[in-house]
């Protein structure tokens, strides 16, 4: 039976610390928290609109949530510089191993599966060659609410064809992760950094990897 991986964008495909450089400029030596802040506040925008039911998409929560850190963190933000920074959001970076892992997993149907807007998946899918080995994007805005509604799950499944086979989430965000088991898709988690902690939900991930090339070995 085919097996459909879904690939998480944000923290798995593309990484949002890329903006710490550009946030140097604002903010020094504290870029890197305020990096950390904004990705924190942008993801926790979503969960409460999608809670709220009071959807904006993707884009909203990222410049909603810039406006509220830098304030958090005493910073000026006048809104040409506000207009840049979202506009160098679309230029995230390919994470070192998404190019290959998408590459070795060439034997299965490879969809992006993302809280982001299909022209900001675009840009992002495009810019590192990345959208060259997906046979497709889908993204929430669809059904305007956002992960881990699991309707948004349940929408994959029909998104990307995989009703009566396995729907697979690979994803380097724990929340995500545990959002697609609850679900019941099959998920793995990628666990680049040693350090980081799966939350502890009694919802397991179905397997573990330290970066995506490591996909096909566990995929069986
Ligand atoms: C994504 C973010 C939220 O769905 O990780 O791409």
């Amino acid at each position: 039976m085919t097996l459909t991986l879904a690939f998480d964008v944000y923290g798995t495909l593309v990484d949002p610390s890329g903006m710490v450089f550009y946030l140097r400029e604002d903010a020094g030596d504290s870029a890197e928290a305020l990096c950390r802040h904004w990705r924190e506040k942008q993801v926790e925008y979503a969960f409460r609109r999608g809670l709220m039911r009071y959807y904006e998409d993707f884009g909203t929560c990222t410049r909603q949530a810039l406006r509220t850190v830098f304030r958090l963190h005493g910073l000026a933000l006048p809104p040409d510089r506000e207009d840049a920074l979202i506009q160098l959001y679309l230029t995230l970076p390919a994470f070192p191993d998404a190019l290959e892992g998408l590459k070795a997993a060439a034997g299965y149907p490879r969809f992006a599966f993302s809280n982001g807007t299909y022209p900001a998946l675009e840009k992002l899918l495009g810019h590192d060659g990345l959208s060259e080995h997906l046979d497709g994007v889908v993204s929430v805005d669809d059904i305007r609410s956002f992960k881990p509604d699991p309707a948004v799950y349940a929408y994959a499944r029909r998104a990307t064809g995989a009703f009566d086979s396995p729907l697979c989430l690979v994803s380097s965000n724990s929340w995500d992760v545990i959002g697609a088991r609850a679900a019941g898709l099959m998920a793995v988690w990628v666990k680049r950094d040693p350090g980081m902690v799966f939350e502890d939900w009694g919802i397991e991930p179905n397997a573990v990897i330290s970066d995506l090339t490591k996909l096909p070995g566990v995929l069986g």
